[in-house]
């Protein structure tokens, strides 16, 4: 299930995001983190099943019709077992009659999403 983050999984967020490739600089990381937590157009989410295996990010859209998936990223242990299509879906589920999009750095995987 889809969690909202908080401070208290920084750790394995950060792990999570540090996947990304655009990601792979510490400072980076930590400026991405810390606009996660400041910003309230941003929103992030993990995703629970017995440990917390992935991660999903979303920007909402001035007018708050619409949701860009800023980052995608799972667990390598638990990677083509359906955990990123799945987070996906419970995110079109948690804002239902919102468009959902991706930007360019998640596009590849979110276009195998059928949801955009
Ligand atoms: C992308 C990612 C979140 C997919 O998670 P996952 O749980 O393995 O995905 P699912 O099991 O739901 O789906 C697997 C499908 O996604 C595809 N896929 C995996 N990574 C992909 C990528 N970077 N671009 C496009 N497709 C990708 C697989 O080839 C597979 O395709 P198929 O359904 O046609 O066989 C995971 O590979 C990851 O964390 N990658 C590192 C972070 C990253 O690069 N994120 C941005 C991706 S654009």
């Amino acid at each position: 299930m889809l969690i909202r983050y908080k401070k208290t999984f920084e750790k394995i967020a950060m792990g999570l995001l540090s996947f990304m490739p655009t990601e792979k600089d510490l400072k980076k990381l930590q400026l991405t983190i810390k606009e996660y937590e400041t910003d309230e157009n941003l929103q992030l989410f993990l995703w629970k099943e017995e440990d917390i295996i992935g991660l999903i990010g979303v920007r909402m859209n001035d007018e708050g019709n619409s949701l860009e998936i800023q980052h995608v990223s799972v667990n390598p242990s638990h990677r083509n077992q359906g955990v990123g299509k799945r987070m996906v879906k419970s995110l079109k589920d948690m804002y239902p009659g919102k468009q959902i999009t991706a930007n360019e750095n998640t596009a590849p995987f979110i276009e195998k999403c059928d949801i955009c």
